[in-house]
C-alpha cells in the first residue's frame, strides 16, 4: 500500500512540482499524494496542485484569532487527511510542537544549504543564498532532513553539494541549488522514507 503523504507549501512550489513530476515518472512509487496545504492563499504552488488534480487546502493564520488557534487548525487538517508522512516544500511557518509530536520522525523538510551551514532561525529562501555569497563559500547545496522540535536541527537524510560560480547573484545561485540539488533530493527522500515504512 503506498504511503499517503501531504505537502505543505507557502510560495512558488517548484519543489512541489518536482514531487508531482516524480510521482508521474514513477520515481516515487511507494507513496501517494493526498493533498497540498498552504498557509498562503496566493501561493502559486496551489495552482500547480490543482493543475495536477491534487486536493488543496488553505489554513491561513489570518483566519484565526490567535497563533494557537491557527496551529490547532493545521494539526486538525493534517490528522483529517489521514496521512502518514508530511513533506515541507518551501513551507515558511515554524511547525508547533504538537504537530511535530503527532508525526514523530515522519515530517521531512528541504533546506537550501548544506546544514549546518546557513540554517536555523531567520535562514530561509533567498536569504540563505545571500548569506552563502556574503560568506564567500565556493560550495553550497541542499539538505533534506527529518523535522524535530528545533529549527533545521533534525537528522539529515540526504545532501548534495552545488558549486558557487564567480558571477552568482542570490537568484542565480538559488536556481542552481534547486535544479541540481533540491528537485532531485526531495523526491528521492520521499521514496526512500516511504519505502522504509512499507510493512
Ligand atoms: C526552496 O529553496 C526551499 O529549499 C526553501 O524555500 C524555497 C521554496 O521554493 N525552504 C527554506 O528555506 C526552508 N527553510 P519553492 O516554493 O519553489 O519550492
Amino acid at each position: 500500500m503506498p504511503v499517503r503523504f501531504c505537502v505543505l507549501v507557502s510560495g512558488g512550489g517548484t519543489n512541489l512540482q518536482a514531487i508531482l513530476d516524480a510521482l508521474d515518472a514513477g520515481v516515487i512509487k511507494s507513496a501517494q499524494i493526498a493533498a497540498v496545504v498552504s498557509n498562503n492563499p496566493g501561493a502559486y504552488a496551489l495552482t500547480r496542485a490543482r493543475n495536477h488534480g491534487v486536493e488543496t487546502a488553505v489554513i491561513s493564520p489570518k483566519s484565526y484569532e490567535t497563533r494557537d488557534d491557527f496551529h490547532d487548525a493545521l494539526l486538525e487538517k493534517l490528522v483529517s487527511l489521514d496521512v502518514r508522512l508530511v513533506v515541507l516544500a518551501g513551507f515558511m511557518v515554524t511547525l508547533p510542537p504538537q504537530v511535530i509530536r503527532a508525526f514523530p520522525g515522519r515530517i521531512l523538510n528541504v533546506h537550501p544549504s548544506l546544514i549546518p551551514s546557513f540554517c536555523g532561525v531567520g535562514c530561509y529562501g533567498l536569504r540563505v543564498h545571500e548569506m552563502a555569497l556574503a560568506r564567500g563559500v565556493k560550495v553550497t547545496g541542499a539538505t533534506v532532513h527529518v523535522v524535530d522540535e528545533g529549527v533545521d536541527s533534525g537528522p539529515i537524510l540526504l545532501q548534495k553539494a552545488v558549486e558557487v560560480h564567480g558571477g552568482d547573484t542570490p537568484e542565480t545561485l538559488q536556481r542552481r541549488v534547486m535544479e541540481e540539488a533540491e528537485w532531485v533530493l526531495l523526491p528521492r527522500a520521499i521514496e526512500m522514507v516511504a519505502a522504509g515504512m512499507q510493512p
